[in-house]
């Protein structure tokens, strides 16, 4: 038999394997996602951080508006209500986190009387009066370039702690080199059997920068202080069969992280920005860039200069208990 007709019999022999395991997939996403039903502590508690995170960014922007993110905020106190309603633990990092954040941005907002941020003031009262929080449990910090960078040759645990998402940048432009230098310590990111699935894109075309964020959903606030866009893909020519089908995901995320990391290290400012859409903007996206069919889309990385004075929202991370489990 031909060889190329013994591989399309194989491919075709294969397909309801693959569509069969993609129905898995699908099933298990359906079943245990928020995307149906999410009144378990797990999810809520998950809804909430994503929550508090966007409040605690609006923050942190280079000039947050007073009375920003009242309808969020709003939200936010909703799910807080339904989360006490529901007798879960309010003793985690997330709740401790969301309830400093509610504290700090009625502390930002202090002169702000008008109707709709009074009723929320009162509900906020009403949840958080009994709270005592510590300071570093959530909300932001102001630092500067220097400390911001202080630890970027020290050891790695150093290190890795002084990473955080920028979202302040000034006006000078990103040196291309710095950014190749990055892309080429992010090179050493292991991948599966060294398929090196992972390919980058650099837009510095200040027009194509608009566009494509102008495609994406997180960069409100501080998008235009954006001098260049990173896009990091993973191209599924790599990828074989059913058993490979979510590998470029692995692959590809863990490369975007090393290349966040090689920013932090190259003295940059940087934020990844998720590619978290439907069919219709990623078919925009790629027409605009020309970014091939084959490649899976794993997110936008912001990049720009540190400004000389810079606010960063705490991010706190959930403690190693709440996340880890000895066998
Ligand atoms: C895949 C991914 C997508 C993200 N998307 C956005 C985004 O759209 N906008 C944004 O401001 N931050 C975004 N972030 C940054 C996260 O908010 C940030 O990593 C998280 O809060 C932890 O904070 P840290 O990076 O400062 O440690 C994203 C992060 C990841 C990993």
């Amino acid at each position: 038999m031909p060889k190329k007709l013994f591989v399309t019999i194989k491919a075709l022999r294969d397909m309801p394997k693959i569509m069969n395991n993609y129905n898995y997939d699908f099933k298990r996403y359906l079943k245990y996602s928020s995307s149906v039903a999410d009144n378990q502590r797990i999810k809520l508690e998950a809804q909430i951080t994503a929550k508090y995170h966007v409040i605690e960014k609006g923050l942190s922007m280079p000039k947050p508006r007073v009375g920003f993110g009242k309808d969020k905020v709003s939200l936010l106190i909703s799910l807080l209500e339904r989360y006490i309603g529901l007798g879960y633990s309010t003793e985690t990092t997330q709740i401790k986190a969301a309830v400093k954040v509610l504290f700090e941005y009625f502390e930002f907002n202090d002169g702000v009387n008008d109707d709709h941020t009074l009723k929320l003031k009162i509900r906020a009262n009403n949840l958080i009066k009994n709270y005592k929080v510590d300071d570093n449990v959530g909300g932001i910090v102001i630092t500067n370039r220097e400390e911001f960078l202080a630890k970027t040759n020290d050891n790695f645990k150093e290190f890795a702690f002084s990473r955080h998402s920028v979202r302040n940048f000034s006006d000078k432009p990103v040196d291309l080199n710095l950014l190749i230098e990055a892309i080429e310590i992010a090179q050493k990111t292991p991948s599966v059997c060294n398929r090196q699935s992972s390919r980058v894109y650099i837009i510095k075309d200040k027009e194509k920068v608009k566009e494509a964020l102008s495609l994406q959903n997180g960069n409100r606030g501080f998008g235009h202080l954006i001098d260049k866009v990173l896009i990091v893909t993973s191209d599924l020519n790599a990828f074989k069969g059913l058993i490979e089908r979510n590998q470029s995901f692995i692959d590809g995320g863990m490369y975007s992280m090393s290349l966040l990391y090689a920013l932090h290290y190259q003295g940059l400012g940087a934020c990844a920005l998720n590619w978290s859409v439907g069919k219709g903007k990623d078919i925009k996206l790629r027409k605009a860039l020309g970014i091939q069919g084959s490649e899976n889309i794993m997110m936008m990385i912001g990049v720009g200069n540190l400004p000389d004075k810079l606010s960063i929202p705490i991010s706190k991370r959930k403690d190693i208990n709440e996340i880890t489990t000895i066998i």
